[in-house]
């Protein structure tokens, strides 16, 4: 493609997609409201709040596909998450819908879109959501905002329920829920690969023995991930003990965040 716009190029995720994405577009825009660096010469950068519409309405022009990290990434007051993930999903959409429709996206949705179900349980992409936190809500949002554009007006959207996308499982809820990179950089270039992807709900998760999300609905994309954090089991038992049975991080799928609070202005 001739262009590749990444939202929240600054963050964690975005960081690791300017490093590895670049092979997908002639040009690749990487935008935050955080400091971006220098640009590399097949590089653009721009600075932008997603909650300024007019901003994000130049920022989508020219640009085939859409990699969306960027937001606010965890619980927080609610005034802190509806600028990004609800202003900033409806600037986003409405700009690709007024500049001719033709941006494929990635959502960065998140597993805390469905987090009170029960580890217990395995889920597909057909069951409801359940989020467990106003950042979880805020997924289900932007899930739902990409359905309805896919369904008023095509735009194709690959919404993907990140698990938890680090360089190790950090505790032994991610042993299920764990991402490699290199599972999500795969995930990333079937979509972007693909002849027709739809609107599809996609569990963000690498083979884990222990994973709790059937991806089996989004076989047709023919995305395989190969890594398994069974691998860092034995060193996350020799650093730390697993939670109690009844703790929130062994309970639900979302973990401690089913069971934090809300986090009050
Ligand atoms: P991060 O916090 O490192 O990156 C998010 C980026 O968005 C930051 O650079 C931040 O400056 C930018 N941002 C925040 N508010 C903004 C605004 N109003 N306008 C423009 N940019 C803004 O988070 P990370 O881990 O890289 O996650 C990326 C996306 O993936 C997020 O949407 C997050 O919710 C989602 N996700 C990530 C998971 C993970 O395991 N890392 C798990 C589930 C979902």
């Amino acid at each position: 493609m001739k262009r590749l716009l990444i939202t929240g190029a600054a963050g964690r995720l975005g960081s690791m997609a300017r490093q590895r994405l670049g092979h997908l577009a002639d040009v690749v825009r990487l935008s935050d409201i955080a400091d971006l660096g220098i640009a590399a010469p097949h590089e653009e950068l721009v600075i932008c709040d997603l909650a300024d519409a007019d901003a994000v309405d130049a920022l989508v022009a020219d640009c085939g596909g859409i990699v969306h990290f960027g937001g606010h990434a965890t619980e927080a007051p609610w005034s802190a998450i509806g600028g990004a993930n609800i202003e900033g999903m409806v600037n986003l959409y409405e700009a690709v819908r007024r500049h001719g429709r033709r941006s494929r996206i990635v959502f960065a949705s998140s597993n805390h879109a469905i987090g009170f179900y029960r580890q217990s349980e395995t889920i597909d992409a057909d069951v409801p959501t359940r989020p467990d936190s106003l950042y979880g809500v805020s997924k289900v949002f932007g899930e739902a905002l990409a359905s309805m554009y896919h369904d008023k007006f095509g735009i194709e959207t690959a919404i993907v329920r990140i698990g938890s996308c680090f360089p190790e499982p950090a505790d032994h809820r991610m042993l299920a829920t764990w991402m490699s990179a290199d599972d999500l950089v795969a995930l990333i270039e079937r979509i972007f690969d693909i002849p027709v992807l739809g609107c599809p709900i996609i569990y963000g998760v690498s083979d884990n023995d222990r994973r709790w999300w059937d991806n089996s609905k989004v076989s047709y994309l023919g995305w395989r991930p190969r890594d398994n954090a069974e691998r860092f089991r034995a060193q996350l038992d020799a650093a730390m003990d697993p939670p109690a049975p009844d703790a929130g991080d062994a309970l639900y799928q979302g973990g401690l965040l089913a069971t934090d609070g809300i986090h009050e202005e």
